[in-house]
């Protein structure tokens, strides 16, 4: 049996090591500009999105030691896109993590450079050889567009414009299907492909795994929606009850429903993984973690 609690924090520790390594080696960076990013890459993340990749990997037997630098990166992204996401132009939220967000610290400007900086650097150690000397030039190309794809403007960003050209409009199941699998599942999703990739995954095993990270990926957003609702602010360390005019599945399902899906998500996931056999009870806790997560 796999004790899931400490897997996670296991591996958040040798995460935000391996951060705190690449940051560490960042010289020539202004003063405030480092501050900021060392303000928002160590703060209380659940690093989840790398912790998925590792999962995926070690859970098809392969070693996770190469695969860090790219779970890493895939950090850098996220946190660069809650950066942004929190801006005054964007959500305008005060509270992150548990604490005052980038903008409320370091001001506007100084915010959305540290979101730049963030996600270029990002690529920059992607396609560091000092960080990915072990792996095929081959493997590095594939995973770098994995998260290309997922992050960029058919991703990610695509999910976060409709997000907000629909903040305050009527919109539809459709219109929050579309930006939900693109703002947050999408880089799940890349998450645990790029995991799947460094495993050596087969072409079938690839796909069972794609669509386990589909439906944790929407999984997670669904229980975001829930919690904004239900949430303990304390807990999940931003301010609650903001979604109003947002598109979100209860707006559109109801509450009981986006449970519901969230429930079926979580099964569909779990089936998704069965062909690892013993192997898959990590991949299964995951998903039951994102399922029932309360932060
Ligand atoms: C928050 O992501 C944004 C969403 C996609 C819902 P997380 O809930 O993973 O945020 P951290 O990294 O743990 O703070
Ligand atoms: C953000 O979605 C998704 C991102 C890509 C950052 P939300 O706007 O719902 O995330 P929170 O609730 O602010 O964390
Ligand atoms: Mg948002
Ligand atoms: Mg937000
Ligand atoms: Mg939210």
């Amino acid at each position: 049996m796999i004790d899931l609690n400490a897997y996670l924090n296991e591996k958040r520790i040798l995460i935000e090591n391996a951060l705190r390594e690449i940051f560490i080696s960042l010289k020539d960076v202004p003063g405030i500009l480092k501050d900021s990013m060392e303000y928002m890459l160590f703060s209380n993340g659940k690093k989840i999105r790398p912790i998925l990749a590792l999962a995926t990997c070690e859970s098809l037997g392969k070693p996770v030691d190469n695969l860090l630098p790219f779970a890493c990166a895939i950090e850098m992204i996220h946190t660069y896109s809650l950066i942004h996401d929190d801006l005054p132009s964007m959500d305008n939220d005060d509270f992150r993590r548990g604490k005052p967000t980038c903008h409320r610290v370091f001001g506007e400007a100084i915010a959305i450079l540290t979101g730049d900086a963030l996600l270029t650097e990002a690529f920059r150690i992607m396609s560091d050889s000092r960080y990915t000397e072990g792996v095929s030039p081959r493997i590095v190309k594939k995973i770098i567009f994995e998260i290309a794809k997922a992050a960029g403007a058919e991703g990610m960003v695509a999910g976060q414009a409709m997000d907000i050209m629909y903040d305050g409009r009527e919109g539809s199941k459709s219109i929050v299907d579309y930006i939900h699998t693109h703002k947050t599942c999408a880089l799940i999703r890349a998450s645990v492909r790029v995991g799947a990739i460094m495993g050596g995954a087969k072409k079938r095993e690839l796909a069972a795994l794609t669509r386990y990270g589909e439906c944790v990926g929407l999984a997670f957003q669904i229980v975001d929606d829930v919690l904004d609702i239900e949430g303990d602010e304390e807990i999940v360390g931003k301010k609650l009850k903001k979604d109003r005019t947002k598109q979100t599945y209860v707006k559109h399902y109801g509450l009981a429903t986006s449970k519901l899906k969230v429930e079926k998500l979580v099964e569909e996931a779990e089936k998704c993984v069965q062909f690892l056999g013993e192997k898959a009870e990590l991949l299964k806790g995951l998903a039951s973690y994102i399922g029932s997560r309360n932060f």
